[in-house]
């Protein structure tokens, strides 16, 4: 069942491009989204002041990329919150919020009373979910469905990158009701979402044995860093958590601009650097903060896009992604960082479908 691959983190890792393209499936037009679950006119968009996203985990994190998203194309503020904070803070939602919840199982217990709360507040909730008929698509006004399959290791993967998806899906949906882009923008932005499948197929085929090659430089350490800004920051934090949660390995996102107000402290030769730049309007600024890193001996290891013919002169080693917009990075950044963890949580002999401590699905507070 496993379909040749040793584990089952391993094969859903694969079967991210058949994953990204089954969600993108019927929903892209040449310069239009189709969501036919979400039922939403336009002028029901228009009275949104907010929009509320609410997760656990890795669907937080997707829902961090999101926030950039719908602030940056939709102009409507966004807030995120992990679970359960949001239920526990008596969040300022009423009837002009849009909340949406993100789970894949569509089980999780905070998530789900995050749900109900908004709905007794009179918010109106979408939820982004892979589980078709789970407990948050069962209550939730409007459901987006990732069509990731079914995901057995504990680690998420292919959900994560369908949750970005459904994330990018919704927000040119908002966009589109409130006109605040142009259609050229959007088309070109639909353009390139679809090529999205194909360059995460090339990552796997291409950058899976390098990435391989990369994980010694884990195999020693206490602790790691994952450093970027802008979306390049939501993906360290993504990045960051996989490592710790199946290799063990002590790990920190963090926004790279605020590493001098403490944490430059913590970095050593012994301590490996991730550096994202997939970002090109922040990328002096991101380099800036390599150097510093350098300064202290820390190996760097670097992402950015392939027609950077730069950064590698400010790192250690180098990892190329192929050409998207800004906006997409995050679908395909993440890819070698989940390989990344992967590797090293076989080098160092743990179980990696089922890490110690941990369960699929969390269904109790
Ligand atoms: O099923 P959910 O998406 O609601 O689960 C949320 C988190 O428990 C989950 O993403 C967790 O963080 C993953 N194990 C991380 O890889």
């Amino acid at each position: 069942e496993k379909g040749g691959y040793e584990h089952f983190m391993l094969k859903e890792i694969f079967e991210q491009p058949k994953a990204l393209r089954d969600t993108l499936a019927g929903r892209l037009n040449h310069d239009h989204v189709v969501l036919q679950e979400v039922d939403l006119t336009p002028k029901e968009v228009a009275l949104f002041n907010k929009v509320a996203i609410v997760a656990c985990g890795t669907a937080y994190h997707a829902g961090l990329i999101g926030k950039g998203l719908i602030e940056h194309w939709a102009k409507i503020p966004v807030e995120v919150d992990i679970a359960s904070e949001f239920r526990y803070r008596a969040p300022l939602i009423d009837d002009k919020t849009l909340v949406v919840v993100i789970s894949q199982s569509g089980e999780t217990a905070d998530t789900l009373a995050a749900l109900r709360e908004s709905k007794k507040k009179g918010a109106r909730v979408i939820a982004i979910t892979n589980v078709v008929g789970s407990s948050v698509a069962r209550e939730a006004h409007d459901v987006i469905h990732t069509w990731a399959g079914p995901e057995i290791a504990v680690a998420s993967t292919k959900a994560y990158t369908t949750q970005i998806e459904g994330m990018i899906l919704l927000a040119l949906y908002l966009t589109q009701a409130k006109g605040t882009m142009p259609k050229e923008w959007i088309t070109e932005i639909i353009s390139e979402l679809g090529k999205i499948p194909d360059k995460a197929e090339i990552i796997l085929k291409e950058g899976a044995e390098r990435i391989k090659t990369l994980a010694r430089y884990f195999e020693e350490v206490g602790s790691a860093f994952f450093i970027g800004r802008g979306l390049d920051w939501a993906v360290a934090q993504e990045g960051s958590l996989k490592l710790k949660e199946i290799s063990y390995i002590h790990a920190e996102a963090y926004a790279s601009g605020e590493l001098k107000h403490g944490t430059l402290a913590l970095i050593t030769e012994d301590t490996p650097i991730i550096a994202l730049a997939t970002q090109r309007d922040l990328y002096e600024k991101t380099v800036s903060n390599v150097i510093e890193v350098k300064a202290r001996d820390a190996k760097v290891i670097g992402f950015t896009f392939e027609g950077n013919t730069d950064f590698h002169k400010s790192v250690n080693e180098i990892f190329y992604i192929p050409e998207t917009v800004n906006e997409l990075a995050p679908l395909l950044t993440v890819i070698p960082l989940q390989l990344l963890s992967y590797y090293v949580s076989v080098a160092r002999g743990n179980d990696v479908d089922k890490p110690r401590n941990l369960a699929k699905s969390v269904t109790v507070e």
